[in-house]
């Protein structure tokens, strides 16, 4: 329906009027004043609440002493060494489960499957597949599980929470997952005060995530529970919830250990939710909006719309909605800018039924990333209605735009083409491990657009909710991604055990949830899965889960990681878009390039490189002899770039597994195949977990560093992909007492094309960039000490400088906060970098000084870090070494308002200290 045609005038009793248009007349222009007044009214006569259960849990590790009753999921293989076959590094063994089916599996005494498996019925397509609970009460003997259980003893703690990352190291642990103990169970039980009021209503856990296996008890009595640790699900708690009376909540996990190839975390480590409706309400993740043309003129947007019945009889309802502007807080702005008629439907008790409408937006403002584009969001309010009264009020926030994926043109977002400066990234925080933080998520968007990245890629699972809201609100692109695995395992216990019996459930769960977010561009049903080479095998599973993505969102292509599969095979015959990871550049230094071959063999397929480089590095480390070219496989030989001694890589950006590359080759690559949609490099930040090639705690393959700080390679990408922002950067810093006389390359990044070098004020030569060359060297300066400095040219003209400076012993540390005010709400965070200099103020590059912090006031030391990968002192400590002249204190507010001082200090050197308010009227970040 058009607005023009007629209003939904909401009294204050709930009334709801469907006038037809001709008889608005004069009460029209004040019913659009009125409009978003009545669509608040009508939010807030709805029943519907979303609660945050965060605060106040109870928490222990393992299973009770003595505990006889199995709580396994299921039978786990015995051990076949930990890390699996890894295609090109390994053989790609087959999945050792047996077979799973998807029938209601026979009741086997000692697992718990046949229980958990019920939980995704309403995700299995073919109700003949769905499974039926088990009679009695799972678990109802475990003394946890019991109501009135006293768990005074337990840790006190508020959600969400990373078990593993207080620690202890694990000093022969496996440096692939971090060597933290992620593993193993761990029991959660909270008091729910439900009022009386509830009575009648729907009541559901919603759990973003908990890492992994989760089973749970409300008052005793079994639930429901999820195996896979990444994804978000929900339990109906309403059959055995007791309003009026104290009510007990109990979830167990259970983490595998062997199950990932990088930190987990463990715990329930996103936030989770008390949802309340009406029996009559929208279902979970029950609309479906879509945009099926948008220009500056107008737009259609689609909303499907699915209402659940839980109540006993039959429901006459109305579904309308109406739609509004958010602004880039996500607030509501303006009157409705369009409303989608109300539709009746009814619905049998039990069941659920969708009904579907659209609008036009009258000159919609689009979402698009920047720079160039805006990410203008709008949000859906439907109202559902029963007997004229509102039952519920549900919030759809998303975007209006187009997509396309040009086989030969590359990708285009409402017409304008964007080619992919991505990253993967994985989940992890740093030293705030797995538990979710807006504010530390935020900052790592932060620095990557900084950088020049528009294009995240959730490698490999389904992401936290925040990091879509985030991408939505900065105008990211996302590709979003569901598994690391299928069938064929990477390590023993990793979701190819339950991948028979959980992919369509967990995929259709991905997809439902985040399909209205405007940033998600295409679903990635598969990282490097052993299926590529499996022939039409291995393409059949592929081909089923591309049908169940079209299911759930034929607007949006498919895609997979596609290290091992070849041109010829099947595999990518059953994804829409090629996502090529390092093959598509040639790995190494030789192998051929494979964006061309599959161009050619795909002519109607988009082209990219969903994983790239794969450089290591180590921020603010050095190794002579630099290697020349597009760098070298990292090893112990000269000019390979490791330093072994310390468990260090290099940081001229050149040193890469002989299965991955410098960035310098894949720019090279992209630039001659301008068919292809641009890249999503090996990773945006370091994570916890997979040292390659050192056995440390966390990896070498970030832009930036795990503490945040960047590392050289932060400026060769943003030379490339910000080429209008003026910036010049010289590596390597100019303190070497020990090279006095020596040979020590100097390299330049700078988004200009040619750039003069000067060693304390004499020249050592202008250079200009050739054809396919993204950095100037000066490979034979000799080294003395003083002020080396850049000047780049652009087009002739001036266009940026930089300098580096020969350090004096350290003498006084600084101290600077990204956000000197926070919000007074235990959750907002200020990072603090710390540096080490010497008398003159000059960053002291390899000064690993200890340092002390003290705070006071209404703040908390979250974590320290310093981005060492090699570092196993504790995140929790306040004691800290520097990292080559850089330490990291991230200050976490407490409830209260004020400033916090944090005190920095170190033997023998000045200290440092910064204050930071924690203000109650601060915005959330
Ligand atoms: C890729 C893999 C990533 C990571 C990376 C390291 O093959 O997809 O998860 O392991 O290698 O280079």
């Amino acid at each position: 329906m058009s607005p023009n045609n007629y209003f939904h005038l909401i009294c204050r009793n709930k009334l709801s009027l469907i006038v037809p248009g001709a008889v608005l007349g004069a009460v029209l222009l004040l019913a659009l004043q009125n409009d978003r007044a009545a669509a608040q009214a009508a939010m807030a006569g709805s029943p519907r609440e979303r609660l945050s259960l965060d605060m106040d849990w109870r928490f222990t590790k393992g299973d009770p002493p003595g505990n006889q009753v199995s709580l396994l999921y299921d039978v786990r293989p015995a051990g076949r060494g930990g890390r699996g076959g890894r295609g090109r590094r390994g053989g790609g063994a087959p999945a050792d489960a047996a077979a799973p089916t998807n029938a209601t599996p026979a009741p086997a005494p000692d697992v718990i499957k046949q229980w958990i498996l019920p939980t995704g019925n309403d995700l299995i397509k073919d109700p003949a597949q769905r499974y039926t609970r088990p009679a009695g009460n799972l678990g109802g003997d475990v003394s946890y599980v019991q109501p009135g259980f006293d768990d005074n003893s337990w840790q006190h703690l508020n959600l969400p929470h990373d078990w593993a990352i207080t620690g202890p190291w694990i000093a022969n642990g496996d440096g692939g997952t971090g060597k933290l103990p992620f593993f193993g169970v761990g029991w959660y039980r909270k008091k729910l005060d439900l009022p009386r009021a509830d009575a009648g209503k729907s009541i559901f856990l919603d759990v973003d995530g908990a890492m992994a296996y989760s089973t749970v008890w409300l008052n005793g009595q079994f639930v429901g529970g999820w195996p896979y640790g990444y994804e978000s699900w929900r339990v109906d708690l309403t059959p055995f919830a007791k309003p009026g009376e104290n009510n007990e909540l109990v979830i167990r996990l259970d983490n595998p250990p062997t199950s990932s190839r990088w930190y987990p975390g463990g715990g329930i480590y996103r936030n989770v939710w008390l949802v309340k409706t009406a029996p009559v309400h929208v279902g979970h993740w029950g609309t479906y909006v879509t945009t099926p043309d948008a220009s500056a003129a107008s737009a259609t947007v689609n909303l499907k719309v699915t209402v659940d019945n839980s109540s006993k009889e039959n429901a006459q309802v109305s579904v309308a909605t109406e739609i509004f502007a958010l602004d880039a807080s996500g607030n509501k702005t303006g009157p409705a800018v369009a409303a989608i008629p109300a539709a009746s439907v009814q619905i049998a008790p039990g069941a659920s039924t969708m009904t579907e409408g659209k609008t036009t937006v009258a000159q919609p403002k689009l979402w698009g990333p920047y720079p160039a584009q805006k990410p203008n969001r709008y949000v859906a309010v439907t109202t559902v209605r029963q007997g004229g009264q509102a039952v519920d009020s549900y919030e759809t926030p998303f975007g209006i735009r187009t997509l396309k994926f040009d086989p030969n043109e590359g990708f285009f977002i409402n017409g304008q083409h964007l080619k992919f400066n991505g990253v993967c990234d994985h989940h992890d925080l740093g030293a705030l491990g797995s538990a979710i933080n807006r504010r530390a998520l935020q900052r790592q968007l932060e620095e990557l657009v900084e950088m020049g990245c528009n294009a995240i890629r959730t490698s490999h699972n389904p992401p936290a909710p925040e990091l879509l809201d985030l991408a939505d609100e900065m105008g990211l692109v996302v590709m979003d991604e569901a598994f690391d695995c299928w069938l064929q395992r990477k390590t023993d216990l990793d979701y190819h055990l339950i991948f028979a019996d959980w992919h369509e459930q967990d995929m259709r769960a991905q997809v439902r949830r985040d399909r209205n977010h405007p940033c998600v561009i295409m679903w990635s049903i598969g990282n490097e899965v052993g299926e590529q080479r499996q022939g039409e095998t291995g393409a059949a599973v592929a081909q089923n889960l591309t049908d169940i993505v079209h299911e759930e969102d034929p607007t949006r292509p498919t895609t997979a990681a596609e290290d091992s599969a070849t041109a010829d095979s099947p595999f990518p015959k059953a994804i829409d878009v090629l996502g090529l990871n390092y093959q598509g550049a040639g790995r190494a230094l030789s192998t051929t390039p494979q964006y061309p071959v599959f161009h050619a063999s795909f002519p109607t397929n988009f082209v990219y490189g969903s994983e790239t480089e794969s450089t290591i590095s180590s921020r603010g480390v050095y190794t002579f002899p630099v290697a020349k070219g597009f760098g070298a496989v990292a090893g112990t030989n000269a000019g390979a770039g490791q330093d072994d001694a310390n468990r260090q890589m290099s940081s001229y950006d050149l040193y890469f597994p002989n299965w991955a590359t410098s960035p310098d080759k894949e720019f090279a690559a992209q630039d001659r195949f301008p068919f292809v949609g641009g890249e999503f490099v090996w990773t945006g930040w370091d994570y916890l977990g997979e040292p390659t090639p050192f056995d440390s705690r966390s990896s070498y393959f970030g832009i930036i560093d795990l503490a945040g700080f960047k590392k050289d390679r932060f400026f060769i990408y943003q030379a490339h992909w910000r080429p209008d922002l003026k910036m010049a950067h010289i590596l390597p810093h100019w303190t070497w007492p020990d090279r006095v006389g020596q040979m020590t390359p100097v390299h330049v990044y700078t988004s200009g094309d040619e750039a003069e070098l000067f060693l304390n004020g004499q020249s050592l030569g202008r250079k200009q960039k050739a054809q396919y060359e993204y950095r100037l060297r000066w490979d034979d300066v000799v080294y003395r000490p003083g002020t080396l400095k850049v000047v780049a040219y652009k087009n002739g003209q001036e266009w940026a400088t930089d300098q580096v400076q020969t350090a004096g012993d350290p003498a006084a540390l600084s101290a600077k906060a990204d956000r000197t005010t926070i919000r007074a709400d235990g959750q907002d965070l200020s990072f603090v970098t710390v540096t080490v200099a010497d008398a003159k103020g000059v960053m002291a590059p390899r000064a690993d000084n200890s340092i002390h912090f003290d705070i006071t006031g209404p703040g908390e030391i979250a974590a320290t870090d310093n981005g060492d990968p090699t570092s196993f002192e504790s995140f929790q400590s306040h004691d800290h070494k520097a990292f080559n002249g850089l330490c990291l204190a991230i200050i976490r507010s407490t409830k209260g308002a004020g400033p916090i001082v944090l005190q920095a200090s170190s033997q023998g050197l000045q200290g440092a200290r910064v204050t930071i308010q924690a203000s109650a009227t601060q915005p959330a970040p």
